[in-house]
């Protein structure tokens, strides 16, 4: 097994000046934290069907993750064992249903069980309870649980073709409703700082201006890049229910004098030229596959000569072995958005190639779950 999680001779084909896994690990997300184990990454090819069973009643199993969360079982449990009864009483559940909710989540191992008093696993005491250092529990309860496994009701009709007229088939559509813009983007700001905090630290951009965040959210990879580089500023193409959330952001930050919205779906939007960066985080996976080459000409033809290209999104091996997590990732876009594509790393590096981009890499990023594709437009 190599460092990031790979298997050996499977990882990226090239190798220019990004980091390895290793390096931008300790400064990840946690999600990273907790998948970094080859077996975990990658699918083993089954034989028996507990294995299929395990597939089929996980949904089960993540119901009562999000269940506990929907009702502060770890937070309450956090510090100090309890009987069902009395968690009951602070959590302000029937006994009864408390009891069958804490069997549930000891069988999955996230709470253990001595002598009918149950008490947080580590992984839940570092990961789920309000307010620890690497807590998160809201990304799973509301942009998994409440948005995302919603969405993935529509797989079986988005991948027919089928899904009807008044079903959410793209992130236009979904982020047209401000409210379910603002979850979503609120979750995703959060769960995008620690890779964009990575990213500051393991490439230089202090010879680069300006910077175009393509599909930015509410800026949390353009804020921590200017934090990081003082001659930078940015530009951020974004929905208007997510730029205006995105520009409270940035004014929090203190930096409305350097980062900027445009207000517009990028498809149509004009994106400024001349620029040294376009950065391009989860974007492919959320449109159509068919619009990607076209994205990458765009970002080639916006680029002032040496300037570098950084596409980071779910992005599988090009033998499509995995990671699992990332083909999941994939598969979970397509619900909402038909026409999205599973990207693989031999596919982007051959596309920025062709598109005149040399020193092409595509390296993990969070491990198991994302890589980052870069390319400089020849001086
Ligand atoms: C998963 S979020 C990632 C946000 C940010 N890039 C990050 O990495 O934290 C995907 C973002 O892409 C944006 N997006 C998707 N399609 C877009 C389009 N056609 N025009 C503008 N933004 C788009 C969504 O609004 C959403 O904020």
């Amino acid at each position: 097994m190599t460092g990031a999680g790979l298997p050996n001779g499977a990882s990226s084909r090239h190798n220019s000046g990004l980091p390895s896994a290793e390096s931008l690990r300790d400064v990840l997300s946690p999600l990273a934290a907790i998948t970094n184990e080859r077996d975990a990454l990658y699918m083993e090819i089954l034989t028996k069907p507990e294995e299929i069973s395990d597939i089929a009643f996980g949904f089960m199993g993540s119901k009562a993750l999000f269940a506990a969360l929907h009702h502060n079982v770890f937070t309450h449990l956090s510090g100090d064992a309890m009987t069902a009864a009395e968690l009951s009483r602070a959590c302000g559940l029937h006994t009864d249903r408390c009891n069958t909710l804490l069997t549930a989540l000891a069988g999955l191992g996230l709470v253990s069980v001595d002598d009918g008093k149950f008490a947080n696993s580590p992984a839940a005491e570092a990961f789920l309870v309000k307010g620890a250092k690497y807590d998160f529990g809201d990304y799973l309860r509301l942009q998994v649980d409440r948005q995302m496994y919603r969405l993935l009701d529509q797989i079986d009709l988005a991948l027919s073709d089928d899904l009807p007229e008044d079903a959410t088939s793209s992130y236009a559509d979904w982020f047209s409703d401000a409210e379910e813009a603002r979850i979503y983007s609120e979750s995703q700001h959060a769960g995008s700082l620690g890779p964009a905090r990575g990213l500051a630290k393991s490439i230089d951009l202090s010879g680069a201006r300006h910077l175009v965040d393509v599909g930015g959210g509410t800026g949390a990879f353009s804020i921590t890049l200017c934090k990081a580089f003082p001659n930078l500023k940015a530009t951020v193409v974004e929905f208007p229910n997510v730029a205006a959330l995105g520009e409270r952001y940035v004014a929090e930050a203190g930096l409305s004098e350097r980062i900027s919205y445009i207000h517009e779906n990028a498809i149509e939007a004009k994106w400024p030229t001349g620029v040294d960066v376009v950065l391009m985080s989860y974007l492919f996976s959320g449109v159509d596959g068919e619009l990607h080459k076209n994205l990458i000409a765009r970002a080639f033809d916006g680029l002032a000569p040496g300037g570098q290209i950084l596409i980071h999104d779910f992005i599988v091996e090009a033998d499509r072995t995995g990671p699992k997590n990332a083909a999941l990732w994939q598969l979970q876009h397509t619900a909402f958005t038909p026409r999205a594509r599973s990207l693989d790393a031999g596919w982007l590096a051959d596309a920025l190639s062709a598109a005149g981009f040399k020193d092409v890499s595509v390296e993990p990023m969070i491990p198991g779950m994302t890589m980052l594709a870069r390319g400089v437009k020849p001086a």
